[in-house]
């Protein structure tokens, strides 16, 4: 192999709620446990333009954010087991310099990384990652962390003995079902065996939703009192969990309103449902889609990313999202961040090639 240069191109931002720009900066080195990777596709996410836009989680700058990354092992840490230097590989990163993705070379910890399969490009690989974790950890977390609010459904996952198809039977729903976190809920309620499964999305995805699982599409434009009728035709006025993977206000309050007592709801952003509307016999968590941390997370990750996913993906039970690859390597982000942010952006992820960087 080539040896490793020492600096490399990353797209940094410089101070909080600065502009992004294209910068040489070091190539970092791989700890005891962790992976270098060479990142070959890096996938965009909400959050991504929310810290540069609000400044939020993010604390020290010059910073580099981007999660969903999908690469080939460059050097390998102390002690890591299982993988080869040039092992196509995926993960997810977090805002660190070390491990963030929106650069050329990133740090990855090898327990919370998975191997690409050969039908599956890096690309699409580098779609999954940020998506399913917030899917899964809001459906299987055991032991959530003692932090206010984290929590989840605490399904058994279908990893785990008779995880998969134990639902069959029990009725599922996901506002958002076209969003990344969307398609991954249900394709892992999907491989719990929920049925039905109904999900609210731009009518235009209904087909595409149908492949991943869904067994039901809701307009959703709907009024959320016709949706609420329509959800509980479907499910007999017996939903049990409900996933509200779009988490806006309005999205969350129709959430609520249409799961049964003793159901559970799975928020991805902050609970906004003013206090009046609840109701003691419904629960309500919020997810934390970070797989590498506190370690309640990396051990739920550990076993979907180590273990499971690289086959599900071989056989099709995991799919990916479908890509667009954006032009301009990391120079061409921003302006992908732009369209996330104007909702100009529907059923499909962008995905930027941080090695073509002029
Ligand atoms: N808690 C965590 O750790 C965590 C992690 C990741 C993401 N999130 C949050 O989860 C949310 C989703 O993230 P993402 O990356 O999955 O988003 P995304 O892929 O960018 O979502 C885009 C999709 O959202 C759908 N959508 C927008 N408004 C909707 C509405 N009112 N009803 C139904 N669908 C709607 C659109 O579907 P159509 O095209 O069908 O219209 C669009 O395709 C974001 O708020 C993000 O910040 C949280």
């Amino acid at each position: 192999m080539p040896a490793l240069p020492d600096t490399q191109k990353a797209l940094v931002l410089p101070a909080k709620q600065a502009d992004f720009v294209v910068r040489a900066v070091p190539v970092p080195r791989p700890g005891p446990g962790q992976l270098l990777l060479k990142v070959h596709a890096v996938a965009l996410n909400p959050i991504d333009w929310k810290i540069q836009k609000f400044g939020w989680v993010v604390t020290e700058y010059p910073a580099i954010v981007g999660s969903d990354v999908a690469g080939t092992v460059e050097e390998l840490g102390e002690g890591v087991e299982g993988f080869q230097l040039g092992d196509r590989v995926f993960q997810q990163g977090h805002f660190t310099v070390r491990h963030a993705g929106f650069q050329q070379y990133a740090v990855a910890n090898a327990d919370t990384t998975a191997k690409i399969p050969d039908n599956v490009t890096f690309e699409e690989a580098s779609t999954i990652p940020v998506g399913l974790s917030t899917a899964a950890l809001g459906l299987y977390l055991e032991h959530p962390p003692p932090n206010p609010g984290i929590g989840s459904a605490g399904l058994t996952a279908p990893w785990e003995d008779g995880g998969r198809g134990k639902y069959a039977g029990r009725s599922f729903a996901v506002f958002g079902g076209a969003s990344s976190v969307g398609q991954a809920v249900i394709q892992l309620a999907s491989l719990s065996g929920f049925s039905p499964i109904v999900a609210t999305a731009s009518l235009h995805n209904a087909e595409f939703l149908r492949t991943l699982g869904a067994t039901h599409v809701l307009d959703r434009k709907l009024p959320s009192e016709q949706l609420k009728k329509e959800v509980e035709k479907i499910t007999k006025g017996s939903l049990d969990v409900i996933y509200d993977a779009v988490s806006l206000p309005d999205t969350q309050l129709a959430a609520y309103e249409v799961f049964s007592p003793g159901g559970i709801l799975v928020l991805a952003s902050y609970d906004v449902i003013p206090e009046e509307r609840k109701d003691s016999g419904k629960r309500v968590v919020r997810a934390w889609g970070q797989p590498n941390y506190p370690s309640e997370n990396r051990v739920v990750a550990a076993k979907l990313y180590g273990e499971q996913l690289t086959s599900w993906l071989k056989e099709g039970a995991i799919k990916p999202n479908r890509v667009e690859v954006l032009p301009n390597g990391l120079e061409g982000i921003p302006e992908g961040l732009e369209r996330l942010r104007d909702d100009r952006v529907s059923g499909v992820k962008l995905v930027a090639h941080p090695q073509e960087t002029a």
